[in-house]
């Protein structure tokens, strides 16, 4: 029996289910899947697939720091049928490009890519009160998610297979906010900036159990030291139940890209949004 390997990561679930419906689809097409999400476990070595897919959400317009480091760490793929899904809250531009490309050099057979929309968890938008693609991934984008699974696995098998055209790049904006949250300024500025209000928490280590790169430490007493392998995912200051966090991106200076993209993405009518009000690390309804 063929054997594929998914490697995903997924922070608030949504790449996660969309994994397991390509999985259920290459299963019914008669393979054994392993699937890793690089937030719980190390992915295993690919050189015992037949076949790899690497899954991930967008982050600022771009695949997160860890999803392509674990890609270009990857050995020379020679040949080996590789395929890629993305899930975005609002513009993917050419996310999925990037990993697709890096694939490629490494040698691997393009043999599919995948996107949908993904329910988008950004603090800076929950904070402005939207919450986009609410909702996502639907009941059909998961079917679809299985059909290609399904696909991918006639690729391999020799069904003929025209490979997209790439993503197009994002407009002048989008590229500076995707400057502006690199990996240089995260690791030497943004990841120093954090700031705990010490009053407000209660030492309960909740941002340090979530965050995917165990990038917190709590120090004696109640003091949390953020180190330099942030993805700037935000999920400490999201999931904060007292809001004791303040990360960067709550700077008012980030404030008229957040009011832009909010603006830009609630007038986009392919994008469903719900209003919300966010506080104490949960959601509710408007
Ligand atoms: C820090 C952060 C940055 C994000 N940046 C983008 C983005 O640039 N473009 C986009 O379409 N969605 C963006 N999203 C939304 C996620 O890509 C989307 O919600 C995805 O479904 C999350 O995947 P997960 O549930 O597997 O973690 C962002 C989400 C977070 C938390
Ligand atoms: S989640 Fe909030 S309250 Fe809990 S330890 Fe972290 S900062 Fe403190
Ligand atoms: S420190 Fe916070 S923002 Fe950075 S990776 Fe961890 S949870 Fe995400």
């Amino acid at each position: 029996m063929s054997k594929s390997l998914i490697v995903y990561f997924s922070q608030s679930g949504t790449t996660a289910q969309v994994a397991q419906r390509i999985a259920a689809g290459l299963q019914t097409a008669g393979y054994q899947v392993d699937l890793c999400n690089m937030k719980d476990e190390q992915p295993p070595p690919v050189g015992n697939y037949q076949l790899l897919g690497i899954g991930s959400p967008v982050y600022y317009y771009r695949p997160p720091f860890n999803v392509t480091d674990y890609v270009k760490s990857l050995p020379s793929l020679n040949g080996l049928p590789a395929f890629v899904f993305m899930l975005h809250g609002t513009y993917r531009f050419d996310a999925g490009t990037a990993i697709r490309r890096i694939l490629s050099h490494k040698g691997a057979l393009d043999v599919g890519c995948f996107h949908c929309r993904g329910a988008d968890l950004f603090v800076g938008y929950l904070k402005e009160g939207y919450l986009f693609s609410s909702g996502h991934p639907t009941t059909d984008e998961l079917a679809h998610a299985e059909a290609f699974g399904g696909s991918v696995a006639a690729h391999v098998a020799g069904r003929p297979y025209v490979r997209p055209e790439d993503d197009r790049p994002p407009s002048m904006i989008y590229r500076l906010e995707r400057f502006l949250t690199g990996r240089w300024l995260a690791k030497h500025i943004y990841s120093r900036l954090f700031r705990l209000d010490a009053k407000k928490c209660d030492a309960c280590g909740l941002c340090v159990e979530l965050c995917p790169t165990g990038n917190i430490t709590q120090r004696e007493g109640r003091r949390l030291v953020w180190g330099r392998n942030c993805l700037l995912c935000l999920t400490c200051e999201l999931k904060c139940p007292k809001e004791a966090i303040l990360s960067p991106a709550s700077w008012s200076v980030f404030r008229p890209f957040m009011i832009y993209n909010v603006r830009s993405a609630s007038r986009d009518p392919s994008i469903d949004y719900a209003r919300v009000i966010y506080s104490d690390g949960s959601l509710r309804q408007a």
